[in-house]
């Protein structure tokens, strides 16, 4: 599979070279940044397992992994009455997302069960348990159909929702109404994957795979028999409170008209451009008495919120308590998905302005902004769509999936290297995102200072030098011998040290060659192997252009200039703004949007960054703490907060 795709490449690689004059930055040690590549995006899918920031950010999930959920983790179940669970039912991480989605009703139990062995679990990245339609059921589906041509037209709801009761019910028999059931597809989704892993032979009630884990707001747990010794139940509680007294019941009708529940589904859902009409109508449970219905939401929130994991460049925990295994990871962006690939590839380039061979021409009418084009390229993630799974694709899909789940279920390490790729890929994330949004501020404010005042420039210079020179620092070593004649043959990207500092800084990850690895863990790593060779390929030029300025004009402390000569203004400028130039084309194409987002101004003690995660209403800016008000806005828009503030 992966020959003719390499075989693409190559001739498309010579083509290029016919037609485009190449610049010093362009040989085939720095090759442009290829925005048609796979590994960007098969990189930022793989740091973001299990964080509820980025993925949020990128609701469409391409990557299934097999994982675990460690032995002694407490799984909670609310439901609206006294009995047990069917199976498959859900679990929750946390007892106050359990108790936000069903605990507020007047007859709510909340079961907690907790975990008595490791438990080998199926993840879905992305908002894979939220009910929109911009993608986030996709991955589930086409995994469940084996092609998009055969998963249903509407992702979210099913195609063909039961009449409910089928027609009519005991004091109304021959009823022809039809009455949504509105999680029929999820129950169906759930009973499909257990039936996937019952189905291989890859797990039942005590043994290897029991569980599917998705994400909305928060983590949860598909959990396939309640019935297995893997959890067991330690407490069954009644969490009704008293109801409120005094309250004025809400005037809706119990049932609704059809285009008041359409504007139901809009208020709850989001997103909806794609949703196709529906004339059911919907059996609305008010609970308008019910105390803690709004604490309730708070609470589940704020409990999302402490698995934001990595957010504004800063590492944090994401969900802990399911472990992924780095070794059998499937990516919905494997170039082995021909038909896929293909599709994306056509896609992107006339979306986003691509040359054939992935170069970004830029916007194409002059007049249009770079900066918006920027944005666009950074964010071209949350549209790529698992939607181009032909039947090759597909087979190739469930399989790799089997095969990756049986290998890590057997433990058959000899196929695996041992590494964890997802690990290696947040240390790649947490050494780079935010000094790359720093050394862009330090550029960009040169770019539009006045150069006149030696001493400003001088302390400007000296700061992109020094982020610059942090960047490669454990790979470079400065050359023996340079004169100012000499300088920028030393300090060419092409000099032998330069060199040398860039095959030691793309490698900085690279194992040993011995290292067995498995087909998951090459395609992995091959992606992790690009991400460095563009960062490296544009942030060491960066370091060697500002060594020539600085060693040529500022280095000497007793005699660098006190004004600044008209030449050199303009050398400084122009290789400020080249050097931004390279700086945000990097950024757009790693997309590292959601580490590049933050709350502004930032968070005191008690208050949590709020970005609108399904179902909570969208739009909430901030969240002040307990006893404090929800800032309330709708967007329908990219998912970006007011109140966040996004770059570049
Ligand atoms: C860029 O990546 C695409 C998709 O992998 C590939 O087809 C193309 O040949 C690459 N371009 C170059 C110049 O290697
Ligand atoms: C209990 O609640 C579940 C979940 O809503 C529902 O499917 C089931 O029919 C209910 N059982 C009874 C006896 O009401
Ligand atoms: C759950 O496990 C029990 C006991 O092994 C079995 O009888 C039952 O059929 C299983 N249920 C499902 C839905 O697989
Ligand atoms: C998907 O493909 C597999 C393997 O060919 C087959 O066993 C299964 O029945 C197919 N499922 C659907 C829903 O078509
Ligand atoms: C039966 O249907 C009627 C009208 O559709 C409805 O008012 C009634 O609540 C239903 N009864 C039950 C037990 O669902
Ligand atoms: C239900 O539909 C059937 C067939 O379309 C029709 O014959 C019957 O009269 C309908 N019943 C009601 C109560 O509308
Ligand atoms: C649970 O508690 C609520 C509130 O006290 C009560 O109304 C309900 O009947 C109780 N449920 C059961 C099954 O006892
Ligand atoms: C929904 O109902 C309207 C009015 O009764 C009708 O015009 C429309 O075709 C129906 N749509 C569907 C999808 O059935
Ligand atoms: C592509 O070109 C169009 C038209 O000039 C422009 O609006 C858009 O922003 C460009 N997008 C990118 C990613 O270059
Ligand atoms: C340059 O800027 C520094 C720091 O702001 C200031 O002290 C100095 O007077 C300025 N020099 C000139 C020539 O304006
Ligand atoms: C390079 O030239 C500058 C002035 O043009 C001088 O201050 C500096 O010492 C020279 N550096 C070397 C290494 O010769
Ligand atoms: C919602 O956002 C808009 C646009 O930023 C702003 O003008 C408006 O004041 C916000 N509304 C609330 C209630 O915060």
């Amino acid at each position: 599979m992966l020959i003719p795709f390499l075989i693409g490449c190559l001739i498309t690689a010579v083509l290029s070279f016919d037609q485009q004059p190449l610049t010093d930055s362009t040989t085939s040690h720095y090759p442009r940044l290829n925005f048609s590549s796979s590994s960007p995006l098969i990189f930022h899918s793989t740091f973001a397992l299990l964080q509820q920031w980025p993925n949020t950010f990128f609701p469409a999930g391409h990557t299934i992994a097999p994982c675990t959920i460690p032995p002694n983790t407490n799984l909670y179940h609310a439901r609206p009455n006294n009995t047990f669970p069917p199976s498959p039912e859900w679990f929750a991480f946390d007892s106050a997302m359990a108790y936000g989605i069903r605990g507020t009703t007047a007859d709510s139990h909340l079961l907690t069960f907790r975990t008595a062995k490791a438990v080998k679990c199926l993840y879905f990245d992305g908002t894979s348990a939220a009910l929109q339609y911009d993608g986030s059921m996709d991955s589930q589906n086409v995994f469940l159909h084996n092609t998009s041509a055969e998963a249903p037209a509407d992702p979210v709801f099913g195609d063909h929702p039961p009449r409910w009761p089928p027609g009519g019910n005991s004091t109304n028999p021959g009823s022809n109404e039809t009455v949504w059931v509105p999680l029929y597809a999820e129950y169906a989704r759930a009973a499909g994957l257990c039936n996937f892993i019952k189905e291989k032979n890859l797990g039942g009630p005590g043994w290897g795979y029991e569980s599917i884990i998705r994400m909305d707001e928060g983590f949860e747990v598909i959990w396939c028999n309640f019935s297995s010794p893997s959890a067991g139940l330690v407490s069954w509680l009644n969490v009704s409170a008293p109801a409120l007294i005094g309250v004025t019941p809400p005037k809706f009708p119990r049932r609704r008209p059809d285009h008041m529940a359409n504007t139901f589904i809009e208020h709850r859902v989001g997103l909806m451009d794609e949703r196709p009409e529906r004339n059911w109508t919907y059996v609305y449970l008010p609970g308008y008495d019910r105390p803690f219905k709004e604490a309730g939401a708070k609470e589940w929130f704020r409990t999302a919120a402490k698995t934001y994991g990595f957010a504004g460049g800063v590492p944090g925990r994401g969900e802990a308590r399911v472990k992924t295994d780095s070794c059998g990871l499937f990516s919905f962006y494997d170039p082995a998905l021909v038909d896929q690939s293909h599709a994306r590839v056509v896609y992107n380039r006339k979306q986003f302005n691509l040359s054939s061979d992935g170069y970004w021409l830029g916007p194409k009418n002059s007049s249009d902004s770079r900066v918006t084009a920027l944005q666009q390229l950074s964010l071209r993630r949350r549209y790529m769509l698992d939607r181009n799974i032909s039947e090759p694709d597909g087979l190739y899909m469930r399989s790799a999936v089997e095969d990756r789940m049986r290998a890590m279920l057997s433990g058959e390490e000899s196929t695996c290297s041992g590494i964890d790729w997802v690990e290696t890929s947040r240390t790649i994330v947490a050494d780079y995102s935010s000094p790359l949004y720093d050394l862009r501020s330090l550029l960009s404010r040169i770019t539009t200072s006045s150069l006149t005042n030696a001493t400003i420039v001088r302390a400007q210079v000296d700061l992109v030098r020094g982020l610059a020179h942090q960047f490669v620092m454990p790979y470079y070593e400065y050359p023996p011998h340079f004169a100012n004649a000499t300088l920028h043959k030393a300090f060419s990207p092409e000099s032998p040290s330069s060199l040398a500092a860039l095959v030691r800084c793309k490698n900085q990850h690279t194992p040993a060659p011995s290292t067995p690895l498995s087909t998951s863990e090459t395609l992995t790593f091959s992606s992790i192997l690009s991400v460095l060779s563009a960062l490296c390929t544009t942030l060491l030029p960066i370091f060697l252009s500002t060594e020539i300025l600085w060693l040529e004009h500022f280095n000497n402390v007793k005699a660098y200039p006190t004004t600044i000569p008209s030449f050199l203004q303009t050398r400084i400028s122009e290789t400020s703004t080249s050097q931004l130039e390279a700086v945000d084309e990097l950024m757009a194409w790693l997309g590292w949007t959601d580490q590049w987002t933050n709350c502004e101004p930032g968070c005191s003690v008690g208050q949590v960054c709020a970005i609108p995660m399904w179902p909570v209403p969208i739009g909430l800016e901030r969240y002040r703490g307990p006893g404090s008000h929800w800032q309330l806005n709708r967007t329908n828009g990219p998912r970006v907060a007011n109140g966040l503030h996004a770059e570049p």
